[in-house]
Order: structure tokens, then C-alpha cells, then sequence
């Protein structure tokens, strides 16, 4: 109990490190906002809301539409303008997000991570409003928690709001195909190392699916292992410069990584993570570890929980759990703002939660959404989340800047191709040393 509470603590100052030293340029928007001004006016219900995502993929998308409905529902005269572009993870998003802030015209919204990558970027630039006098006005702080709260704050203000919560630790796999070979759901690295070899030998040639596009999802493979290979407090410090990345966990993740590779697809750098998804349902592969919008996908696919699929926490980490929080703020100057202001309401709110998260695969940000909406996986989850050691994920922007996760991205590459984890142990430590180092 006591180390869950530590643990929760570390997890907030880890994903808000860089927040309390940031120096943010306040402007008149900030001296308003902070006067209380902004707060919760009603949206003109006319007009346009532009809203940015990455959510393109089966289970996003949809899960994105019940926000729009749920928005059209109190607001139908707002022409809501969807611009999402796609690509797992933001591969594409995040760059064409960029030029636009930095060309002065943000979306009215747009989707970000919980923690640096909004607050050691475009917080840090004085790109963004607060959102701090919507957050009060709407009561949040008894329905949001605190944990949750410290990551998306700094320098006392409310950035953005989280509107779930997802696991990026899961080891998900075709329930059916796995009972008919007689083989367990594996919970270490040696036994899904050796699960994948027995599934070889029993006919299925790649067991294990991997899409590889853009390589985070070869970045959530190595966080996973470097979690399970040196535990939560090496995982915390690693992600924050005090242990090296040259350490033993980190060329024990790597080899692990390694070994599996023998067992996936080899056009794995050809496709994403739902076409991974695609391989499991197929029966062309049996596993894939992936964040819980894997289930989102299942579930527009009619995939039935505990009977077509199953899921247990990525090998090794049992009693942790990988925090991957999606949040939406405000720029500064957007053109729709009260309709952003009452996007970020709906975003925030009960209703809103309860009808996007059970389609996305996540569980909702808030404690007072009911579980009864959510299938079992995420009603375990919504246990698990209360009891389980959290981390926050640096492949999804919480742990660490966008720098290091971006330069993370191009080594894993690397890695992919020449398979050599003393190099790539090394590199990761430069990457640590250039963008770790400072934040
Ligand atoms: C994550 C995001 C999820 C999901 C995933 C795959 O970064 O937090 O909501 O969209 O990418 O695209």
C-alpha cells in the first residue's frame, strides 16, 4: 500500500518534471484567465470547431465520433471540423501539428499526451491558454485524480484535460488459437519466449505480430521490458537521467526484444498496429503487445473478451501499470474559442467520458464514470489502475520530452535492422545525455 502511494508520487513528479522550472511568458490571455474571465462562458453554438487527433484507426475513430455526438448533442448548430491525421501514436500528427503552431494557426483543440510532451513544448513556448478557470467552474478536482491533475499542471495553471486512461503494458492474444495449441498466457519473458517457440513448432510460423511503422511501437516493447526487467524505481530513474541506459535492465530489455523478433512478421516496419491486430484476429499470429486501443479495435470488430481474446500485463510486469493519457487543450488564439472552451467541457465531462472510453479501449480519466458501460478487460483495468504501481509511459509523452522519444524512435530503427544491443544500449544513452540531462 504504502509503495503504491510512493509509487504514485514518483509517477507524478516524473511525468511533471520539467513543469515547476519552465519559465512561461504569461500574456493577456494568462492575466484574464487567471482573473476568471475565461471562465466556462457558454459556447456560441454556432460557428466551427476544428478539432486535431491522430485518431484515424478502428476504435479511435469511432470512439472520437461519440465525443463529436455527444457535443453535437448540446451545441447542433457548431460545424464540427475533424482534422486528424493518420498514423499510430501521432507519427504524422505531431509534425504537421508543429508548423502549425509555429505558423500561428492552431486548431482550435488538438489531442496531446499528459505531462512533457505538452508542458516541456508548447506550454514552454507560451503557445497554450490555461485551462484552469474551466477546470474549477466544472468541479474536476473531486472527479479527477490528484495524480492525474499534477501532470497535465504547472507553474499553477491547468493545461489540458485527460479524457482517459490507457495501458500501454498488455500482451494481448487470440484466445482460441492459444487454448487449441495448449499453451498458457505467458506472464515472464522466459515464458513467452518459450510460448512463441512451442506456437513455431506447433505450425504458426510468426507468432507474435509486430508492427513496427514509425518504431514506437518497438519503443513501447523496450519501456515495457526495461520495466520488467529492472522495476518500477529503475524505470523512474532511468526515464528521468539517474541510471544509464548501458545499465544491465536496459541490454536485458534489448535482448528480450532480440530473441522475440525471431518469432514476428519481417514486414513488420510496413504496417501499424491495427493491421498487427489484424494478424491475431486472422490467426496468422497469436500475440501482439500493444496499449488497450487494441481492444478498441477488437470491439468495432465484434472480437468478444475472455472468449476471442484475452489479455495480461506485458511479460513481467504484473502489478504495473504503463499510463498512457490522452488529453486536449487551448492554444492561444484559436478562432472558435468558445466552442474549444466547450469542447474541452465535453472532453472533461461524465457523459462524455462514459461514451468515448468504452469504444476507444481505455478506462476514463474520472472516478465517477460507472464500470457497468465497460466490458471486463476494462472493468479489471479500472481495479487494477486503483492498486497497481503506476508509470508513466516516455514512448507516450508523459516520461520524457518529445526530443527523446522522437531520437528513441530512429535508434529503435536502427536496432531493428542490425540487431546489436551494445550499440544500441549506447546510443540510447547518448539520446539520455543530450535530452534527459537538462529537462
Ligand atoms: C497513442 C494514443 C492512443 C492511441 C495510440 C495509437 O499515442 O495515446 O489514444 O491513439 O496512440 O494511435
Amino acid at each position: 500500500m504504502s509503495n503504491n502511494l510512493w509509487s504514485r508520487r514518483e509517477f507524478v513528479k516524473r511525468a511533471g518534471t520539467t513543469a515547476g522550472t519552465v519559465a512561461v511568458g504569461f500574456g493577456l490571455a494568462d492575466l484574464l484567465a487567471a482573473c476568471g474571465s475565461t471562465s466556462a462562458p457558454a459556447a456560441t453554438g454556432t460557428g466551427n470547431l476544428e478539432i486535431f487527433s491522430w485518431w484515424t484507426g478502428p476504435g479511435e475513430k469511432e470512439g472520437l465520433a461519440q465525443l463529436f455526438n455527444f457535443y453535437k448533442q448540446k451545441y447542433p448548430n457548431v460545424t464540427i471540423v475533424n482534422q486528424a491525421v493518420a498514423g499510430g501514436a501521432g507519427s504524422n500528427a505531431k509534425a504537421v501539428l508543429a508548423t502549425r503552431m509555429q505558423g500561428g494557426q492552431p486548431p482550435d483543440s488538438f489531442q496531446v499526451h499528459a505531462g512533457q510532451e505538452l508542458i516541456s513544448t508548447w506550454v514552454k513556448a507560451s503557445k497554450m491558454e490555461p485551462i484552469t478557470s474551466i477546470w474549477n467552474a466544472a468541479g474536476w478536482d473531486s472527479v479527477v485524480p490528484k495524480d492525474l491533475k499534477d501532470i497535465v499542471s504547472s507553474n499553477g495553471d491547468i493545461w489540458s484535460v485527460p479524457v482517459n486512461v490507457h495501458r500501454g503494458n498488455a500482451l494481448w492474444y487470440n484466445k482460441k488459437l492459444l487454448d487449441s495449441k495448449s499453451v498458457n498466457p505467458p506472464t515472464t519473458p522466459d515464458e513467452f519466449t518459450s510460448a512463441l517457440s512451442t506456437l513455431k513448432s506447433k505450425g504458426i510460423a510468426t507468432p507474435l505480430a509486430l508492427g513496427s511503422k514509425g518504431n514506437w511501437q518497438v519503443q513501447m516493447l523496450l519501456e515495457n521490458n526495461i520495466l520488467a526487467a529492472g522495476g518500477a524505481d529503475f524505470y523512474k530513474k532511468i526515464m528521468s537521467a539517474q541510471a544509464s541506459f548501458t545499465d544491465p535492465p536496459v541490454k536485458q530489455a534489448l535482448t528480450w526484444i532480440k530473441t522475440w523478433l525471431k518469432y514476428a512478421n519481417t514486414d513488420n516496419s510496413a504496417i501499424d498496429w491495427d493491421e498487427a491486430d489484424n494478424r491475431i484476429i486472422s490467426g496468422k499470429a497469436v500475440f501482439q503487445v500493444m496499449g488497450d486501443w487494441a481492444k478498441g479495435d477488437f470491439t468495432t470488430k465484434k472480437w468478444v473478451p475472455n472468449v476471442d481474446y484475452g489479455v495480461v500485463p506485458s511479460p513481467g510486469t504484473t502489478g504495473k501499470y504503463m499510463i498512457v493519457c490522452d488529453t486536449f487543450g487551448i492554444p492561444k488564439g484559436v478562432k472558435d474559442h468558445s466552442n474549444a472552451v466547450a469542447w474541452v467541457q465535453v472532453c472533461g465531462s461524465q457523459e462524455g467520458q462514459a461514451a468515448f472510453n468504452p469504444l476507444k479501449g481505455s478506462i476514463p480519466a474520472r472516478t465517477d464514470v460507472s464500470p457497468s458501460g465497460f466490458d471486463v478487460i476494462s472493468q479489471q483495468f479500472m481495479a487494477e489502475f486503483k492498486t497497481d504501481t503506476l508509470v508513466p509511459s516516455s514512448a507516450h509523452g508523459s516520461a520524457t520530452p518529445q526530443n527523446f522519444a522522437n531520437g528513441v524512435n530512429d535508434e529503435l530503427g536502427q536496432f531493428l535492422i542490425k540487431l546489436d544491443v551494445n550499440a544500441t544500449a549506447s546510443k540510447l544513452q547518448s539520446l539520455s545525455d543530450e535530452f534527459l540531462k537538462t529537462s
